[in-house]
């Protein structure tokens, strides 16, 4: 049952939404930056449908947010499990998918930082907006292929027109540049990270962490200038 003009108001009112999505019947839930119109998914969404022909298959989404990445996956795969750090976040997507209508995704509440082999195993790992929100980037890719063949990635990378510090990352025995990303309001803002910083990587060190930590085949979809720096949209494949 579709809700009532006023029930939908008072769930825009009970939650503290800060991204939109639309409700089957063509309604906006939430609010904030994402409004697509009438488009079914995210572009990068609908990369990862396009390349990797989901259906039937099982994805971990890390860094679901309020699950507006989420409900377009579920519409187009086996199941999706996401992951969120921020019980704002969880609530939020836990209603969207509700009011949704989905019924093949749940949400868990956890820090990439501590995942471990219980979370499962899934056929892809969805990756989006979440990488360089990390201060331990190399720990967090090198246990990745535990849990999935196939990362899709979408992240920020550092050049040289970021005015960061640098710094350096060793993992493995192996050192890596990187840039210090100073994550101001990682205590209050929704889409930040959990720690006061982290690391980005050049696109070419980045692409190098990929083949180190496992990563044989990659094959890179998008590459663009966005207002906080460069970024990439990419397909890692353990297997070649
Ligand atoms: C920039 S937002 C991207 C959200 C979504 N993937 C998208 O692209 O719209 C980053 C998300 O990752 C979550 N996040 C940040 N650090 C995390 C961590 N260590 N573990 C789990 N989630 C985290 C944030 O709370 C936020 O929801």
């Amino acid at each position: 049952m579709p809700f009532t003009p006023e029930q939908l108001r008072e769930l825009q009112r009970l939650l503290p939404w800060n991204d939109g999505s639309r409700l089957p019947d063509g309604r906006v839930l939430g609010r904030g930056r994402k409004d697509w119109g009438v488009t079914p998914a995210d572009w990068r969404i609908q990369l990862l449908i396009d390349h990797l022909q989901p259906a039937g298959k099982r994805i971990l989404e890390l860094g679901s947010c309020e699950g507006v990445h989420t409900v377009q996956l579920a519409a187009r795969c086996g199941e999706v499990v996401g992951l969120e750090a921020r019980v704002g976040n969880v609530v939020c997507a836990l209603v969207r998918l509700w009011a949704s209508g989905v019924r093949n995704a749940s949400i868990l509440l956890g820090d990439v930082r501590a995942m471990n082999d219980t979370i499962g195993r899934f056929d892809i790992i969805c990756h989006i907006g979440l990488l360089y929100h990390l201060e331990h980037p190399l720990e967090h890719l090198a246990f990745l292929p535990r849990l999935a063949h196939t990362l899709f990635l979408d992240t920020h990378y550092a050049d040289t027109t970021l005015r960061f510090r640098q710094a350096e990352l060793t993992w493995n025995g192996r050192r890596y540049p990187a840039y210090v990303y100073p994550e101001r309001k990682h205590r209050t803002d929704p889409f930040s990270g959990m720690a006061h910083r982290s690391h980005w990587f050049a696109r070419d060190v980045l692409l190098s962490v990929l083949r180190d930590t496992g990563y044989r085949g990659m094959e890179i979809l998008d590459d663009r200038r966005e207002r906080n720096g460069p970024r990439v949209t990419l397909i890692a494949r353990t297997e070649a």
